[in-house]
């Protein structure tokens, strides 16, 4: 008599545990379902990334749906230099470098031109392509009565090394990491990158001029953006740099302008496949 107590107890524990079980995977489910509906509907969504987007939300309830799905999409939910790839260089001009994308060491783009004197500040090199941008550029500007020159380009895996360790020495881990990229993550070794300045302002003022105002508003027409805007460091992992112009070609830089991307959201949506 007592075994089939015990049996019948044994059996209706075990019956209720799968109960309960089956109960709260259900919970879990319509939870999960209930979140993946607030990601799903939100421009640049991507279904690979919706683990990424719950686990962010669940542990930084406070930030916004857009900005959880931004932060994600250019891999910001993990440290700088965490979890680091090759740059995919297939993509030519679109390529994507930043604290997560690198260049190799001995990488430097081919068939670069020196910059014709007139519009840079000692020789600087570039991709012909993006010298043909950048001239076009300057020469409408000037009609606008607005001059500006380049004071950087092309910057070998070395150079930067040089640079990142100058910074170093002079201001220390964290503020050099706001500023500078470490060697093999710089744009600059791409030769798709051009500092641009106007003459007599120093970098910190750039941002007041009207050549800035001019090239936020028009450098897109050429195929430049501005690569690290003012406000969106959390994305960029750098501080705003008014300077620094990236070329990705007039069609693509229409689009970054128009949905008022930075290249790293873009990269992530739009050409990262
Ligand atoms: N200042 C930019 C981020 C660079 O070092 O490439
Ligand atoms: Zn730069």
């Amino acid at each position: 008599m007592k075994k089939k107590i015990f049996l019948a107890t044994t059996f209706f524990l075990i019956i209720v545990s799968l109960f309960t079980y089956y109960k709260s995977t259900l919970k879990i489910k319509e939870t999960f379902k209930e979140q993946e509906n607030i990601f799903l509907k939100k421009q640049y969504y991507l279904p690979q990334n919706l683990d990424r987007y719950i686990h962010y939300y669940s542990t930084h309830p406070e930030v916004s749906i857009e900005d959880i799905i931004a932060i994600v999409n250019v891999n910001k939910d993990k440290r700088p230099y965490q979890d680091i790839k090759k740059a995919n260089i297939n993509k030519g001009i679109l390529t994507l470098i930043n604290k997560y994308n690198y260049l190799d060491e001995n990488y430097a783009p081919k068939d670069m031109i020196i910059i014709d004197p007139a519009y840079a500040y000692a020789q600087k090199q570039t991709l012909k392509e993006v010298n043909e941008a950048f001239i076009n550029m300057y020469n409408d500007a000037l009609k606008d009565g607005i001059s500006f020159y380049v004071v950087s380009a092309y910057r070998s895996y070395n150079y930067q090394k040089q640079l990142y360790a100058k910074y170093l020495i002079n201001y220390g881990e964290i503020y050099t990491e706001d500023i500078s990229a470490r060697p093999g993550y710089s744009e600059h070794q791409s030769g798709l990158a051009l500092d641009i300045l106007s003459e007599k302002v120093p970098m910190a003022k750039f941002q007041i001029t009207k050549a800035y105002k001019w090239l936020k508003k028009n450098s897109y027409k050429y195929g430049f953006i501005l690569r690290y805007p003012e406000g969106k460091s959390y994305l960029t992992c750098y501080n705003f740099e008014p300077w620094h112009y990236r070329y990705i070609g007039v069609k693509d830089a229409q689009k970054v302008y128009e949905e008022n991307l930075t290249f790293d959201e873009y990269y992530a949506y739009y050409l990262d496949n």
